[in-house]
């Protein structure tokens, strides 16, 4: 059996880190670090992520700011919000939850946020500056994929990584920072997608794999390599009757059977998912430092 990446006490960890580090900030006289998240519309799952983010603010010590508007909301509209954003000086960082309504151009929005305050890491500087090496903002999910690696000291240079998925915001960003010269990465990077022809023979020459395509139970323990390690990214919600709220997480990984055969893997929940809100926090944290300029 494997050794279960464990995200929720890693997160919890970091968390009393960044709570120490504020407490110093304060002692010093420093500012307290300010996080606003806007959220447009009623989405069921970007609610959610919201009340985490606003209460993962409140337990490390930062000021933090939702500003909600209904799905009525012109794209205009959006865009002066986000300009009055860049220029509050109390305001350290910020983020408009996605996904947007469709008449709102998700691009438009993300080009309109100063990059020194996007602390998400989706704005093109912070995302060219990541694939070139220089002091970014590095997005939530794959950054904490990497904060994991690091914190369970998995080997990553000169190995095979497969990653299973193309999006902007995990497949593209964590292939690029596993092939980047550095701990953890240093790999030989493989992206498969939609289109691969032979995923499943890719996947068996992979030391790590890390899923990210949104298809529950995707990967199978015929795919998986005897001793590789398997980070799971996938959060799809499906409904369930076990459950109070009334639906459950679903990985990408079918974990029963991939599990016997890994060396590491995450679970879901509380694998990957809890250490996406520690990166925004940290992103947070760096930005209130002015540490990004
Ligand atoms: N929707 C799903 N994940 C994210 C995220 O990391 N940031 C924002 N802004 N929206 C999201």
């Amino acid at each position: 059996m494997s050794n279960l990446i464990d995200g929720k006490a890693i997160s919890d960890q970091i968390k009393l880190e960044i709570a120490e580090e504020v407490k110093q900030i304060l002692a010093k006289g420093g500012k307290q670090p300010h996080l606003a998240v806007i959220i447009v519309g009623h989405d069921g799952g970007s609610e959610t992520y919201v009340a985490h983010k606003v209460k993962s603010c409140e337990q490390v010590g930062f000021k933090s700011t939702r500003i909600a508007f209904e799905d009525n909301i012109t794209e205009a509209e959006l865009l002066a919000e986000i300009q009055k954003l860049n220029n509050d000086t109390d305001i350290d960082g910020f983020i408009v939850q996605l996904p947007l309504p469709k008449h709102i151009s998700e691009d438009k929005v993300i080009e309109a946020i100063d990059y020194k305050k996007d602390v998400d890491g989706f704005h093109p500087v912070n995302v060219g500056r990541m694939v070139i090496g220089l002091p970014c903002f590095v997005s939530a999910t794959p950054s904490g994929i990497i904060e994991l690696l690091k914190r369970y000291n998995i080997e990553t240079k000169g190995k095979n990584c497969v990653v299973i998925g193309r999006s902007n915001i995990v497949g593209k960003p964590v292939a690029s920072l596993m092939m980047q010269k550095a701990y953890p990465g240093d790999a030989t990077v493989t992206v498969c997608h939609s289109r691969t022809q032979n995923l499943k023979e890719i996947c068996l020459q992979a030391d790590i794999i890390i899923a990210a395509l949104g298809s529950p139970e995707f990967l199978k323990g015929d795919m998986v390599k005897e001793g590789a390690v398997i980070i799971d990214v996938g959060t799809t919600r499906v409904t369930s009757t076990e459950t109070k709220s009334g639906f459950k997480l679903k990985g990408d990984v079918a974990f029963d059977e991939v599990a016997p055969k890994a060396s590491y893997i995450t679970p879901v929940p509380g694998g990957v998912g809890p250490m996406t809100i520690i990166s925004l926090l940290r992103n947070t944290l760096l930005a209130a430092k002015k540490e990004i300029y």
